[in-house]
């Protein structure tokens, strides 16, 4: 069951709420729309397939990190993962049980190290110098972990995703995993070494490399644990892709994640594992839409543009990523509208400002209401200011059908207090 929906009439529905309805009574900007039954669905479906073992769903946070959503996430029992000092203090003023929060990062500064010692949230180590770093601030941490970053991702992703490879910036290369052992052993008042993380990358279709990780993982904690080591965490990261090509192509779901042939879950029992896992993508991106309104169309040679008040601003993941994301009109078109290819920009003074490339879509009107899918994850989180384009507001229709507000929009007036009393 998914949440928005082109009913019979023509218009685009999000549990049951007509979008123009819900254009005609919010400000008159972009905004971002959630279905908050939709995040309460992703997450029962990873809870399904978590059944009977122990594990922690880590919910990244730099996928989205309206407080609103976060409540709502911790209330439906996730934990939360983090990568900044600011994105921890979110997490415990959303009432995340510190517990279940992870600090991963290949950066961590010293004075979020404190923090996250204070808080005792799971640290995972990444590199010889965040080893250094955690020991150092490490009087009163409670844990550490060994980021065991692997190389072996050969999923294709886009290379700006794509972080188990290699050279990448992220996590220690394998053979490296003596020395770190070596090193937490030379520390035991600093660090308690309680787990193994990885993390494969992000947009991930197929769910086989998931299963060779865990498959590697566990063989490392096996040699980990041959040294005397008390670990009991697997940390299989985030990563799994969702339908952004509305193609109806089926995708693997949380449950063949963990459940597939030979699975993640039969080598987490056999160790007597507690599973972490990190999603993000795969639990808000696909409860959201950017609503937009057409300002115009136009044609230059060859091309034509719809563009509307939305753009990279609000959504930079096409223009970053050349990522694809679905975009509809959420009316009917006139009968006379002629269908044609388009690409849908935005107002912002870039030539890489666009949503949509080639799309077939008929001929809108100005006012026209225009989506575009899965904006979940990575998108208002990603938002800038740029051109002075204000942050767009958030809202979400209820388990009743209502709509709140989950998030101010930003205004020029907001703008202007970095400059009072300067
Ligand atoms: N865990 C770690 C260590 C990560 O680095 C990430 C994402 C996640 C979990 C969550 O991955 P997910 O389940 O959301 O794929 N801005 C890009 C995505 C960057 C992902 C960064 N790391 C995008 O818009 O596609």
């Amino acid at each position: 069951q998914h949440c928005f929906k082109k009913s019979g009439d023509g218009f685009l529905y999000c549990e049951g709420v007509k979008v123009e309805d819900v254009m005609e009574t919010v400000e008159r900007r972009p905004f971002y729309l959630y279905s908050k039954p939709q995040i309460t669905r992703n997450v029962e479906a990873y809870k399904a397939a978590l059944e009977g073992l122990n594990s922690i769903i880590g919910y990244a946070i730099k996928a989205n990190n309206n407080l609103k959503i976060l409540e709502h996430l911790r209330g439906l029992g996730c934990g939360a993962v983090l990568v900044s000092g600011n994105e921890l203090k979110l997490a415990l003023l959303a009432g995340f049980d510190p517990t279940k929060c992870i600090f991963n990062g290949n950066g961590k500064l010293l004075e979020d190290l404190v923090l996250a010692a204070q808080e005792g949230v799971f640290v995972n180590i990444d590199s010889e110098f965040d080893l250094d770093n955690i020991v150092a601030e490490a009087q009163m941490l409670r844990y550490g972990g060994v980021s065991n970053w692997l190389w072996m991702a050969r999923e294709e992703v886009h290379p700006y995703v794509a972080t188990g490879n290699k050279s990448s910036k992220f996590g220690i290369r394998n053979e490296k995993l003596q020395w770190f052992l070596d090193a937490v052993k030379a520390h035991p008042q600093e660090l308690k070494l309680v787990g193994a993380h990885c993390h494969l990358g992000s947009t991930i279709t197929k769910v086989d490399i998931f299963r060779d990780a865990a498959v590697l993982m566990v063989n490392y904690i096996d040699e980990i644990r041959s040294q005397g080591f008390e670990i009991n965490y697997l940390n299989i990261g985030g990563g799994l892709g969702i339908d952004y090509y509305h193609s109806g192509a089926v995708l693997p779901s949380p449950r063949d994640l963990i459940c597939n042939y030979y699975t993640v879950r039969e080598l987490v029992l056999s160790r007597k594992l507690n599973l972490i896992i990190e999603p993000g993508r795969s639990l808000i991106a696909n409860t959201c839409c950017l609503v937009n309104r057409v300002t115009g169309v136009k044609t230059n040679g060859t091309k034509n543009f719809i563009v509307i008040d939305g753009s990279m601003a609000e959504l930079i993941r096409p223009s970053l990523y050349d990522a694809y994301q679905h975009i509809e009109l959420v009316s009917p078109p006139p009968p006379e509208a002629a269908i044609s290819r388009f690409d849908v920009v935005g107002p912002v003074c870039e030539s890489a400002d666009f949503l949509g490339k080639d799309r077939e879509l008929p001929a809108p009107t100005r006012g026209t209401g225009l989506v575009v899918h899965d904006a979940g994850a990575y998108c208002m989180s990603m938002a800038s200011t740029y051109n002075l384009k204000m942050r767009p507001p958030e809202y979400w229709v209820e388990e009743d059908g209502s709509i709140s507000k989950i998030r101010h929009g930003e205004t020029f007036e907001d703008h202007l207090r970095f400059f009072e009393g300067l």
